[in-house]
């Protein structure tokens, strides 16, 4: 039977049903739907509307309904959606009691508490993922923060960085990940429960108290805007695009790295992946994965905004189609997390390689720095290095094989002491400042990040 069913002569169609129905995917909300419901019976029951023995049998009996859904036991009967599938199970457990548990609320504002709720406890989970993901990046980081590699911009040889460096940028699109969850989290903690089907409910509930017992830190404002605001969804949704985004950019150097013709990286076996034709393959799926995912996680937050933009006012049941991106997006990045971190974990860094790919050209900046120091205005010196530069093409050597003379001859400021910026390292080690490359200052930022995690 459905809770709506008394002015209709005739039942519903059976295609309709299988449209409309959304059990297959909002039996997930169980647990939030229950304890929304023992509140909710308990905020009634102050209210006055049931007696001190009937909300003992309502939240009795939700309390078992519970136990079947945990113990998975609890079984279906044609439920159109888990408000409904609960409310079925404890009329037929308690008898017509069980009815009065819906006084004064709607399932619009059920399964908007409902499922703000599920988001909550989700930003929570992610977050967690993601501390997890931040500290294999710091320890990774930590055994690296001497070690030289080349640093690119456009994907072209531009500066020697340490190796500590470039993992711990992705440290930092993570934390500000999780900063965006927890802001979500705060947005979404905002009750609707007491707004009815639209226009709010006409018995005295105390929505502050009923808001506090389900660990939301406020209720809303207004009913109207209460019932249909999927904002929480949608943001959601982004930051988990979002984060996707990262992933995919770590995915996609980590691919490029472990490339032999780059070598910076070795996968580990367990997760690297064969070829089925081509026996020396070695594939990095899971960051493949990682990236081609995020396609999806853009995809809903697309579609959601779609769902949302031309919806009238209040309740309309478009809003059912809410809850499978939101899902899908968690899914997603509930099993792609934890893969991803002991890919991190389990990397191996090849420093030799990491040092054989840098040349002199990466220090092309570094000899225009020293013109600098001599008193030369920098768009000059850029000037000059660039016809040493051109200059060690035709002679076909590095930088640091130009004579003197030939220096010289493109300006009088270079002397002997040139030969000390040929040195990879010094080159990283000046970049001393707050925020650089320099291993004094990756110490620094590792100890920011450290701090930063807690952990
Ligand atoms: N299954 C519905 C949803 O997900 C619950 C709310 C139904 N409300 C209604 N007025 N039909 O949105």
């Amino acid at each position: 039977m459905t809770l709506w069913g008394g002015r209709f002569t005739e039942p519903t169609d059976e295609q309709l049903r299988a449209l409309n129905d959304s059990i297959s995917f909002d039996r997930r909300l169980y647990r939030q739907d229950i304890m929304g419901s023992i509140a909710y019976a308990q905020a009634i029951a102050s209210a006055g509307i049931l007696t001190t023995d009937e909300a003992e049998t309502i939240i009795g009996g939700l309390r078992d309904v519970l136990a079947e859904f945990e113990a998975g036991t609890f079984e279906l009967k044609g439920d159109e959606d888990i408000h409904s599938a609960v409310e079925r199970w404890l009329t037929e457990r308690i008898g017509a009691v069980g009815g009065k548990l819906h006084t004064g609320r709607s399932r619009n504002d059920q399964v908007a508490t409902d499922f703000r709720l599920w988001v909550m406890a989700a930003t929570g989970e992610v977050d967690a993922l993601l501390a997890d993901l931040q500290t294999a990046l710091v320890e990774q980081a930590e055994q690296h923060s001497d070690t030289l590699m080349p640093g690119y911009t456009h994907l072209q040889p531009a500066q020697p960085i340490t190796a500590a460096h470039w993992l711990l940028s992705f440290f930092w699109m993570l934390a500000r990940d999780r900063e965006r969850l927890k802001e979500t989290h705060r947005r979404t903690a905002v009750s609707p429960l007491g707004s009815g089907a639209l226009a709010g409910t006409p018995f005295p509930i105390d929505r502050a108290r009923l808001a506090a017992d389900l660990g939301f830190h406020s209720h809303s404002q207004n009913s109207l805007d209460a019932v249909s605001d999927r904002d929480f969804a949608v943001e959601f949704t982004f930051v988990l695009a979002l984060l996707g985004t990262h992933l995919s950019r770590l995915a996609e150097d980590v691919i490029i790295y472990s490339n032999p013709r780059f070598g910076f990286i070795t996968l580990d076996d367990r997760y690297s992946t064969g070829s089925s034709l081509m026996p020396q393959k070695r594939n990095p799926d899971p960051l493949e994965l990682a990236r081609g995912k995020t396609g999806r996680l853009i995809g809903n937050v697309t579609g959601l905004l779609t769902v949302l933009k031309g919806l009238p006012s209040t309740y309309n049941k478009d809003l059912q189609e809410d809850k499978e991106a939101v899902f899908d997006s968690y899914d997603t990045i509930k099993i792609l997390l934890p893969v991803l971190t002991a890919v991190v974990q389990t990397l191996k860094l090849n420093p030799e390689a990491m040092r054989t790919a840098l040349t002199e050209d990466m220090l092309a900046t570094d000899l225009a720095d020293y013109l600098v120091q001599k008193g030369l205005p920098f768009r000059q010196a850029h000037h000059v290095v660039g016809q040493a530069v051109s200059a060690a093409a035709r002679e076909k050597v590095g930088l640091s094989k130009l004579s003197l003379e030939t220096l010289r001859g493109l300006s009088p400021l270079f002397e002997a002491d040139v030969a000390e910026v040929f040195d990879f390292a010094a080159s990283a080690a000046r970049r001393a400042a707050p925020g650089g490359t320099a291993p004094a200052a990756v110490r620094e930022q590792l100890a920011a990040a450290r701090l930063s995690l807690g952990r």
